[in-house]
């Protein structure tokens, strides 16, 4: 399929319902767990799960953009790959699955960025795509020596940043920026991204001023689903699009799911009990619930809730069940508006096989997958 932007929207594929793997270039990968087989997330691994998805039509790969570990007794996303070389790796070994970098926009020149990601994108024929991230946690920042903007100036950066990245992946002439943030001279940029048309864009921002942010520069908003709250995600969705529509924009959005999948319920329960409660890794859990400001005296009703979520994949959806109910489960995030869904495991490559086997077919079944 030719590169063009609808093409890239929808991730080259006819699927109503885009599925990809979230947070595999960290060791763990989401589940703040002890147990033995969690991921590695070391090279082979990555690259047998990415050709393995590749294969059985997952859309995308969307990493996460993490500098150090969260500590505790298995340094918790301690090894990380850098996620535009980490992205530019896998396509080269792929065909058509989209592969993200999740980029932190304080902390790559915007031109070398911009550069980057054209040479990603010409590696994947046209399949990078660009998640633009503006950073939370000071610890990681302190490591760069640089301050955390405050939240509404971190927001003003992104977009500068982004408005010299489009300018760089557009503009045939020569240009000059000269913004709050960024000021540049005699801008060239060469060559373009494949095919005449950008990299999709998606941003997750979760404050009004961070979705405002991918309302107006994104083609995706991933944004969580509040725990068993579904209509409150179907009105954000509808809420997030009619703004885009408003902006004669379009905007889809995409949610993240935490699968534990087995042959029968009862075994999917205790596998999850086994990782995420058993044997989760509280004092990472413990630190990032500290690192975010998440206190027992801030949710006095439900601090242990959070606590537990937390554990099972860092925030997203628990979709624990029997192949027809993880297939249930999915198809009504579809049915709120979702219009792809991050899906992590507790270890990617052991886990995909059996979901891919079992619980694709069912999402063919009902209509919202055709291949
Ligand atoms: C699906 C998803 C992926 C995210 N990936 C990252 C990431 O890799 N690195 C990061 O620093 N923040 C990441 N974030 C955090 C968001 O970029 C954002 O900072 C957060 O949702 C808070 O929203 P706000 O910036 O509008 O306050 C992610 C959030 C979501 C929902």
């Amino acid at each position: 399929m030719q590169p063009t932007i609808a093409n890239r929207r929808a991730l080259y594929s006819q699927n109503i319902l885009k599925l990809g793997l979230f947070g595999a270039n960290c060791s763990s990968g989401r589940a703040v767990t002890q147990v033995p087989e969690r991921w590695s997330g070391n090279w082979p691994d990555c690259l047998r799960l990415a050709k393995m998805a590749d294969d059985a039509g997952i859309e995308f790969m969307l990493p996460v953009g993490r500098w150090k570990g969260y500590g505790g007794d298995t340094d918790y996303q301690g090894e990380t790959f850098e996620t535009v070389t980490w992205a530019a790796g896998l396509l080269a070994a792929t065909h058509r699955i989209t592969v993200f970098g999740t980029v932190h926009a304080p902390m790559f020149h915007p031109l070398v960025a911009a550069k980057q990601f054209v040479t990603a994108d010409h590696i994947g024929n046209g399949r990078f795509g660009l998640n633009v991230v503006c950073g939370w946690n000071q610890d990681e920042f302190t490591m760069f020596g640089a301050d955390l903007r405050d939240h509404e100036a971190r927001y003003r950066h992104a977009q500068e940043w982004l408005d010299v990245i489009k300018q760089a992946w557009t503009s045939d002439e020569e240009f000059d920026f000269d913004g709050s943030f960024i000021q540049l001279k005699h801008v060239r940029a060469k060559p373009k991204p494949v095919g005449g048309a950008r990299p999709i864009i998606m941003n997750a921002g979760a404050s009004p001023t961070g979705q405002a942010f991918a309302i107006r520069n994104c083609d995706a908003l991933f944004s969580m689903t509040p725990r068993g709250k579904l209509a409150e995600f179907a009105a954000h969705v509808a809420r997030a699009k009619a703004v885009a529509h408003e902006q004669g924009r379009e905007l889809d959005v995409y949610t993240v799911a935490v699968i534990t999948c087995r042959a029968t319920i009862e075994d999917a329960e205790a596998y999850y009990r086994h990782c995420v409660i058993d044997n989760a890794d509280w004092a990472a859990v413990d630190r990032i619930m500290a690192m975010r400001g998440d206190t027992r005296e801030r949710w006095p009703h439900d601090f242990e809730e959070r606590r537990l979520h937390q554990a099972n994949g860092m925030g997203g959806v628990p979709i624990t069940g029997d192949p027809d109910i993880v297939a249930h489960d999915l198809a009504q995030l579809a049915a709120a508006g979702a219009r792809g869904i991050a899906l992590s495991f507790v270890n990617f490559a052991d886990e995909l096989p059996y979901f891919c086997d079992e619980v694709l077919p069912r999402l063919q079944r009902l209509g919202l997958r055709a291949t």
